[in-house]
Order: structure tokens, then C-alpha cells, then sequence
């Protein structure tokens, strides 16, 4: 099969198409035909050397950990799902033909390949932050970086649990945000005095790392009431960094019934054939993307 790798740290011309061995799943994983691939910032730090998380990459690396595609082979004790069906999950080397999930909901009938392929990681993402903000409902929670994929997954959970969002996002993104329920402003010089114009802040989240931890400490009161999930300096300040992906089991579960009851959709700025991965990193980089971008296959 052909799948996308690198065999060095760098930029996006380290990626290459190869040729692999067609991975079996093992006990417990399933092999999906990958129709799509969710193309995430870990993919590209993780391309570049960055070290997150308590496991390094080993050289040479498949790149991806989200997609959508079709079952078609089952590890041992796998009843939940047949060769045949529709899933979208989270695994490993998914920009490939062939991919391992090792977390998987099957696809409701609305969504295309090319739109469940973005969903995985940003809504375990966005599930973990609410919960660990503390938000509830009838609360205002101000998110500093609403329009990427993690901010619009977050603006419509919060929506379906009736807490007010108030976004910052580029001038292009607002009447997006305002498309999801939020009240929105620019992330511009003076954004948090239109922030206190717009209501009281009960809690914070900072989506994008642009160095506001202290400007939302001021606007929550609290620090306990500001998580970050891009600002690595953010316990400087007293602030949660939230780290630990894959801590919100009922992840696929709890996306797959709110896009069945029409409550989230994340739209697809963009889709590349795995011949354009490299393209597709560097839009990526360039820090603007609204909702996510996505790898066919
Ligand atoms: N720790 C974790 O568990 C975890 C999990 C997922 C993601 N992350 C990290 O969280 C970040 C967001 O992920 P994502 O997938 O949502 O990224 P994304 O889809 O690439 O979105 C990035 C967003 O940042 C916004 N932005 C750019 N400059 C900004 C600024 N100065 N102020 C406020 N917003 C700004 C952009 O909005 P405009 O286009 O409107 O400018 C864009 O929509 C990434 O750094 C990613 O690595 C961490």
C-alpha cells in the first residue's frame, strides 16, 4: 500500500509517499480502507521534532492519527463493528490506504468520509477542555481562538449545553462564529476590553497560544478557571495545560449523536489527495484554518 512518512525531522518537504507493508490490527484494533485522514497540528509538530507527550517518534514515521473509512479487517475480540461498515476513529498512519484505528464509532449516515475523518481528535479535544473549565450551563465561556478546529467543536458542545461563548477569531471568522451561536470579536489590539463590552466571563480557554494566559486570568478572576491547550507557559500563571489526549473514551460516541442530531458540524476548509500531504501541513502551519483540513484517499 502507499502511505505518507518521513525518515527525518524537518519541514514539510520530509514527507514522502511510500511504499508499506499493509498493517495488521491486532488484538482488540480494527483495519479500516481509509477514505479520509484528519489532518491535525500534532501531525506537523510531530513531523518536525517537537516533543510532546511521553512517547518519541520513531524514525522513519507514518504521520496522522485521525480518519474515516471502511472496516476491513477485525483483531481479535472486535464485536462492535464488521467488515463493511462506515467508521471514523482515532489511530496511527492514517495518511495511508490502510490504517489501524485503536478508538472507533461507526459514521451516522449524514456526514461524508472527507467530513467524519475531522472529528476525532477535535472533539475529544473540546469534550476534555469544557470538562476541565469547569463551564456550566447558563455560564459565559470566553474561547481565545474559536474558529480552528478544536474552537468549533467546542462552540457547538457548549451551545447544545445552553452556556453562552464568547469567540475571538480573525476578521474573516466572525459572522462563522456568529454562525455558531457565539458572540464575537477580534483577537486585534483592545480585544478584551470588546470582550468585558460583550458580558461576563465565567470561564476561559486559550485554543491558540498567543500568549493571552494573563489577559484571561484577568477577565475570569481565576486562574482555575482558564485552561490552555497551546501555551506551554500557562502554568506560569497558575493555568491548567491540558495535555493528555484519549482521556475521554465516549468521545466517538458523543460525536456521532450530536452529528446525528444535527448539533455539530465542523466544515472542511480544505481536502488533498496524499500526494499534496506537504500542502496540506504547511496550510496547516499557517495558523488560519476554519474547521479542519482533511487527506483523501
Ligand atoms: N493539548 C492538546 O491536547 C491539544 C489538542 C488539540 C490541539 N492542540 C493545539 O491547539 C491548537 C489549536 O488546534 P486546532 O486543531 O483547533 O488548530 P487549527 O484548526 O489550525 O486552528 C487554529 C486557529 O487559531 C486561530 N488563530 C490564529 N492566530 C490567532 C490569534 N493570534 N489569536 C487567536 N486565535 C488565533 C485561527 O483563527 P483565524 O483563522 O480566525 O485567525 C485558527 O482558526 C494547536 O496549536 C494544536 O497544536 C492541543
Amino acid at each position: 500500500m502507499k502511505r505518507v512518512s518521513f525518515a527525518e525531522f524537518g519541514g514539510p518537504d520530509v514527507l514522502r509517499l511510500t511504499d508499506a507493508e499493509v498493517p495488521g490490527p491486532g488484538p482488540g484494533r480494527i483495519r479500516i480502507a481509509v477514505r479520509a485522514a484528519g489532518v491535525n497540528p500534532v501531525d506537523w509538530r510531530l513531523r518536525e521534532g517537537q516533543k510532546l507527550g511521553a512517547h518519541p517518534v520513531e524514525l522513519p514515521s507514518g504521520v496522522g492519527q485521525d480518519a474515516a473509512g471502511v472496516v476491513d479487517e477485525l483483531g481479535e475480540g472486535v464485536r462492535d463493528v464488521e467488515v463493511g461498515d462506515h467508521v471514523f476513529g482515532e489511530g496511527s498512519s492514517t495518511y495511508a490506504e490502510f490504517a489501524v484505528l485503536t478508538a472507533w464509532a461507526r459514521m451516522p449516515g449524514s456526514v461524508t468520509f472527507q467530513e467524519a475523518a475531522g472529528y476525532p481528535s477535535v472533539v475529544e479535544t473540546a469534550l476534555r477542555v469544557i470538562r476541565e473549565v469547569g463551564v456550566r450551563p447558563g455560564q459565559t465561556l470566553l474561547v481565545s481562538g474559536a474558529s480552528g478546529g478544536v474552537g468549533s467543536a467546542v462552540l457547538q458542545i457548549a451551545r447544545d449545553r445552553g452556556i453562552t461563548v464568547i469567540g475571538t477569531a480573525g476578521e474573516a471568522n466572525q459572522d462563522y462564529l456568529r454562525g455558531l451561536g457565539a458572540l464575537a470579536t477580534t483577537y486585534e489590539k483592545g480585544w478584551p476590553e470588546r470582550v468585558r463590552q460583550l458580558g461576563r466571563v465565567d470561564a476561559a480557554l486559550d485554543l491558540a497560544g498567543s500568549g493571552v494566559i494573563r489577559e484571561l486570568v484577568d477577565l475570569t478572576g481565576d486562574p482555575r478557571k482558564v485552561v490552555s491547550i497551546a501555551d506551554l507557559g500557562a502554568p506560569e500563571f497558575g493555568v491548567r495545560f491540558s495535555g493528555v489526549a484519549g482521556s475521554m473514551p465516549d468521545a466517538l460516541a458523543t460525536a456521532a449523536d450530536l452529528i446525528s442530531r444535527g448539533k455539530l458540524r465542523i466544515p472542511v476548509e480544505k481536502a488533498y489527495p496524499l500526494t499534496e500531504a506537504a500542502k496540506a501541513h504547511a496550510d496547516s502551519r499557517a495558523g488560519h484554518t476554519r474547521g479542519r483540513r482533511v487527506i483523501v484517499i
